[in-house]
């Protein structure tokens, strides 16, 4: 059935410099909303982009109970919006909200929403490579109720952003040695609020000693890598590919996924195991240490130009990466279509019908 929309009167377009956009400030014209009420999701509707009204007592505001996702739309030459890995998006959003005791947003739902927000805005696709439309789908408690235990209704909304890159130069990463993201049976795999709010305390100490981001450790001894936070973490160590493996503690990147994909088939060893601080500091010391990078939707591939453990600081010229500056231009390759789609990732927003 299609979704009901009520499209904007006049849109904001006009207005927007696609040459200057800042990510995540300016968002598109509609958005989707759709309410869980009385054990079932009810019909879900697009509309201009609205406030919403919230309680007091809305549950989410007092417990967390919030999780989202983030893709990309970019356009074909021939102006059809394309959709980067859509079904993983979907499935990860769903295992966030298994964790974090919430419904699951039925898959074919949350597709057409998804196909028919963009087909409608498809004008806010920046068309330049390295910009996109990001999407930004989540959900969150509505019960109003002061109490501990999980809602009875929610909220899924989808809106979208034309951004540029989320880093414009390479980034620096501090490794944590005193604040922890996510430890064995936490929440670390759910994409939940919760921790990206933990996370802001850790970051601002390390902004104020110069660096970008936090490299968060595990929990017990800060030895082993985790991720960053905004992407997961690469390490090129002669010749080949190391990132920590999913233990439950990081975010199964889907940007980390593709990587792995590419490099395999392009013929790379890629080794997803534990990795310690030690194994990087001694491939540095050999001039094994080739180049370090981060993947994520929002971030892409971000190269890390400086990391400090405690006093022991690698500096790393990301002019030099191979691999790196390789997989980036894959992957806008792909969003563009210029680069065949072997993997089959891509998806094209077919023209919808409008119910208005
Ligand atoms: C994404 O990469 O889409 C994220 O959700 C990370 C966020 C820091 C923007």
């Amino acid at each position: 059935m299609a979704i009901k929309v009520h499209q904007v009167k006049s849109s904001r377009l006009s207005g927007i410099d696609f040459n200057n956009l800042p990510f995540g400030k300016i968002c598109s014209d509609h958005m989707f909303e759709m309410n869980y009420i009385d054990g079932k999701w009810q019909e879900g509707e697009i509309r201009p982009l609205q406030n919403f009204s919230i309680h007091p007592a809305n549950l989410t505001l007092h417990y967390g109970q919030s999780i989202f996702e983030g893709m990309k739309a970019s356009i074909l030459k021939d102006g059809t919006p394309l959709l980067f890995r859509l079904d993983k998006h979907v499935e990860r959003m769903n295992a966030s909200a298994e964790r974090m005791c919430m419904p699951a947003v039925p898959g074919d739902i949350f597709c057409e929403a998804i196909e028919t927000l963009v087909d409608l805005d498809r004008d806010w696709i920046p068309p330049t490579n390295g910009s996109a439309l990001y999407i930004r789908p989540y959900m969150f408690a509505t019960d109003e109720f002061i109490g501990v235990r999980p809602s009875e209704t929610y909220k899924f909304v989808i809106f979208t952003c034309p951004v540029g890159p989320y880093y414009t130069k390479p980034v620096s990463l501090l490794a944590a040695d005193k604040y922890v993201r996510a430890t064995n049976g936490g929440v670390g795999e759910a994409k939940t609020a919760g921790n990206y709010a933990a996370s802001l305390y850790p970051a601002k100490e390390a902004k104020e000693k110069g660096y970008d981001q936090v490299m968060w450790m595990d929990p017990f001894e800060f030895k082993y890598i985790q991720e960053v936070g905004t992407m997961n973490i690469f390490f090129v160590m002669a010749g080949k590919v190391y990132t920590p493996n999913l233990n439950g503690t990081i975010l199964k990147g889907i940007t980390r996924d593709s990587v792995i994909h590419i490099l395999k088939d392009e013929g790379y060893e890629v080794i997803e195991a534990p990795l310690s601080k030690e194994q990087i500091l001694e491939a540095h010391r050999n001039g094994e240490l080739q180049e370090v990078f981060g993947s994520g939707t929002a971030a892409v591939i971000s190269h890390v130009n400086k990391i400090a453990f405690g006093e022991t600081i690698i500096n790393l010229n990301s002019e030099e990466f191979k691999i790196g500056p390789f997989l980036k231009s894959y992957i806008e390759g792909l969003r563009s279509g210029v680069r065949e789609d072997k993997f089959n990732w891509t998806h094209k927003v077919r023209t919808l019908e409008l119910a208005v």
